[in-house]
């Protein structure tokens, strides 16, 4: 059976102590449910101070973003080996990085395929827009962005990958995909897009995410459907509270 996770994306929130002071409160809020896989991921800034302060504990951390190449001159950049055993996952072609810092298909799948490489988990996002969406172009999009993602892997890479479906009118508007909607993408699309390319057996072992407007109040719907395995979580995932709650009502559903 596939793993459940919750996925904090904290984006560009949070000093380096206010980081730390989150992290220790949601540490002590999920701590019990380790049937759900629990990861938080603070800005570049913040995470030494986040690993630091939760040392021991069982909480997982991710960073939002990643270079492929080793090392050199990409000013500005943070490479694999410098996140290296801080961090076991990244966020990498999220909606935002693709729109507003030229992120593309070709530069998220070598960074998967580094972070593999390193043993780190990539969670990989995908995701329309909405007028994609209006018109009907959801399924051809997200099948392409998944397909070159996990471009050149082989099936053993695949499995050891996080899919996020985000479609880009859910994010922080309060207007989730309906568990319905989310449910055909990440089945009927993402799911079948690696069933595609790698086989059925392979796409049932990959952890497939649902991200947009996920909160405490819409998870239990959301976590009922079949192929979705998760959420990646935003605003909610910066009260300790609601994300705690998401945790538990996950957990419940896995026992
Ligand atoms: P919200 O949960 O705030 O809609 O953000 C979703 C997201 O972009 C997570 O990566």
């Amino acid at each position: 059976m596939r793993k459940p996770m919750m996925a904090g994306n904290w984006k560009m929130n949070k000093t380096f102590s206010e980081a730390q002071e989150l992290a220790k409160a949601i540490n002590g809020a999920v701590e019990p449910y380790n049937n759900v896989d629990r990861v938080i991921c603070p800005s570049f800034v913040a995470l030494p101070g986040v690993a630091w302060a939760l040392s021991g504990g069982e909480l997982l951390l991710g960073a939002q973003n990643v270079h492929w190449a080793e090392s050199g001159a990409y000013t500005g950049e943070v490479s694999i080996s410098m996140l290296k055993g801080m961090v076991t996952h990244v966020i990498i072609g999220h909606s935002e990085r693709r729109q507003y810092f030229g992120e593309t298909d070709e530069g998220v799948n070598k960074k998967a395929r580094a972070l593999l490489a390193a043993g780190m988990t990539p969670i990989i996002c995908c995701g329309e827009t909405l007028e994609q969406n209006q018109a009907g172009e959801t399924s051809s999009f997200v099948s392409g962005q998944v397909k070159a993602a996990l471009a050149s892997m082989s099936g053993d890479d695949v499995v050891k990958c996080v899919l996020a479906y985000e479609p880009i009118w859910a994010i922080g508007t309060g207007l989730a995909a309906t568990a319905q909607q989310a449910q055909d993408i990440c089945g009927g699309v993402v799911r079948a897009a690696v069933a595609a390319d790698f086989g059925s057996a392979v796409a049932e072992q990959v952890v497939v995410l649902y991200g947009g407007s996920t909160n405490e109040k819409n998870i239990t719907e959301i976590m009922q459907q079949p192929d979705i395995d998760g959420a990646l979580i935003g605003g909610a995932a910066l009260k300790v509270e609601a994300y705690a709650s998401m945790v538990q009502q996950t957990s419940e559903l896995y026992k």
